[in-house]
Order: C-alpha cells, then structure tokens, then sequence
C-alpha cells in the first residue's frame, strides 16, 4: 500500500467539511491539488472514499473506514512527538533537588530510581535543614524542594506525597521501654535531646508538645538526627524523630519506640516549588515520578498492613 502521511491529512480535512474548497483553504492548497491527493489515496486503497450526490459530497463506507484510521495514525504521531519533545528536553538536563535533613533518608532511594529511568540528566542534591528550605524558595534558587510542611506567607504549589511519622525513641533498657500506651504526662520534666534551631523535626516536637501542655528539659541541642540518635544511645536523654531516621537501630535493637498515647505525630511530606515557576523536563519529571512512586508504594503498604493511621497534623 503506497500512501503518504500528507494524503491522509489532505483526506481528513476534506473529510471534516466534506467541502473540497473549504479544506483546500485550511490546508494553503488550491482545490485542484486537494482533488489530486485524494485521488492519489483512493488509488493506493483500491476504494472511493467519497461519493457525490447532487451538489454534496458524502463518506463512503469505505471513506468511513478510512477516516477512523487517518484519525488514529495522527493521533499516534501526535503522541510520538510529545514523547520525543520530552526526551530531548530532558537529555543534558539538569535537577536541582533541595531535601529537609530526615527527608534524606529516604529521597535517595528515589533518586536511584529516577536516575534508572532517566540517565541523562544530571543530579544536584542539597541536604539542609527547614529554614534554609524557605530561603531558597523565597529566593528561587532550586527547582523543587522536599520538606515537611509547605511554608506559610509564600506561594508555592505544594503536593503532599508520603507519611511522616515523628516517634519517640530511647535505649531498649530505658524504664519505660517496655510499658504500654504511656500517657503523655509521664514525660513531664524529661530531658529530650533536640535538632537544631531551623529544623521542621524541632518546630514539629515543640508544637506538639505545648499543644499537650507538656514541658519537657531540653539537653543537648545537635544539627543533625544522627547526632540525636548517637545522644539516645549514649543515654543522654530521649530524641523525638521521624521514623524514616532510626530502620537500621530498629533492626539492630540500639534504640527502642516508645508507645506513648497521642503519639505518632503525623506529618507529611510534600514536593514544592513556587507558583507559576517553568520547571525544567528534568523537575517536572521527577515530581510526576515521585508523586506516582510513593503513590503506589504507599498504597501498597497500606493494603499489606490493611490499616491506615489517625492523622494529627504539625
Ligand atoms: P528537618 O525536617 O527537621 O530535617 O528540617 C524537615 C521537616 O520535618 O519539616
């Protein structure tokens, strides 16, 4: 079958208007030319397409056929072109990712996967903590932020994405590691080791727990999670983190979960980036991959633990 793309689209247009000269006009063509590359098809398809009767010329139900056809062929192209345009986008593209500290103990996991998916482009990962979060944004030097808690007073899009859940941690031989659902009371005067000035984690823990009219002690103060974690086995005092932060203590019994009523503290994390801002193929992939990964994770973990948490937002 020899045939050609333009006769298709010729044919489609004459189609639409069942008019020769209205589609020759829609197609910068004189009438004569648009009659010819019908013609051309009808020979390559052995079949009229149109017929005319009277002054009006119809679909045959072969011309019926062949319109379905030219219609998905065009659709199909279409759709090759987008895909392409994505691809060239996005080879020699850059993402610059800026993630909340605790988010760094899953965002890799994810980067792996979006690197699989799409070699070409070119990772920049900034780890910093909540404050600097909002200064970038404010001061639009990164693509797409990861944080607990979009900010207030500045306009972003914000997707909420995953479960971020801030527990209570202490050494397994800690009194009150092996009792149940203790009420939050029995925390009062504690000391707690705590994050940094800046950190979402440490605005989180005090919300949460001025909210509750508990006063805690505060010890030592560390820049990171891993510094509170070492401070809670060392037996400083209690850390308060998210539970993304402690799997490897979990699995190697160095920290224990207390069951403490009220708690977890449910947060969430979203992907943002300021309003209107032209994301990059590079970001704007990465938010739809992330947004549909964790989807699907989540979904899944759900089903397998066949419950889901209450929520309390902080
Ligand atoms: P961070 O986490 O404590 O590492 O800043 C951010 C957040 O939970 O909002």
């Amino acid at each position: 079958m020899h045939l050609t793309l333009r006769q298709l689209k010729v044919f489609e247009t004459v189609a639409r208007h069942l008019n020769y000269t209205r589609a020759a006009r829609e197609l910068f063509l004189t009438q004569p030319a648009v009659s010819m590359q019908v013609r051309q098809l009808e020979e390559a398809l052995g079949v009229p397409l149109f017929e005319q009767l009277g002054k009006r010329i119809h679909l045959t139900e072969a011309g019926r056929e062949a319109l379905t056809y030219a219609r998905a062929i065009h659709l199909q192209l279409d759709e090759l072109e987008t895909v392409l345009n994505h691809l060239k986008g996005l080879s020699g593209g850059r993402l610059r990712l800026s993630v909340a500290s605790t988010a760094n103990y899953f965002i890799p996991a994810l980067l792996g996967e979006y690197s699989r998916r799409y070699p070409q482009v070119t990772i920049s990962l900034e780890v910093t903590n909540r404050e600097t979060l909002l200064r970038q944004l404010a001061e639009n030097t990164v693509d797409l932020v990861i944080m607990g808690q979009p900010p207030d007073g500045l306009d972003v899009e914000a997707h909420a994405f995953m479960e971020n859940r801030l527990v209570i941690v202490a050494t397994p031989n800690h009194p009150l590691a092996r009792e149940k659902r203790i009420p939050l009371t029995r925390l009062q005067d504690t000391v707690f080791l705590v994050r940094e000035p800046g950190s979402g984690t440490r605005s989180a823990m005090e919300r949460f727990f001025s909210e509750h009219g508990v006063r805690i002690k505060t010890g030592m103060e560390a820049g990171s999670n891993e510094a509170i974690k070492q401070g809670v086995q060392a037996g400083l005092g209690l850390g308060l983190l998210s539970r993304a932060t402690i799997d490897q203590e979990l699995t190697l019994k160095r920290l224990v979960v207390l069951d403490i009523r009220d708690l977890p503290i449910i947060r969430h994390w979203y992907v943002v980036h300021r309003r209107g801002k032209r994301l990059s193929a590079a970001a704007q992939a990465f938010k739809i991959f992330i947004l549909k990964e964790t989807h699907t994770a989540t979904r899944d973990m759900q089903r397998s633990q066949g419950k889901s948490a209450k929520s309390r937002r902080h």
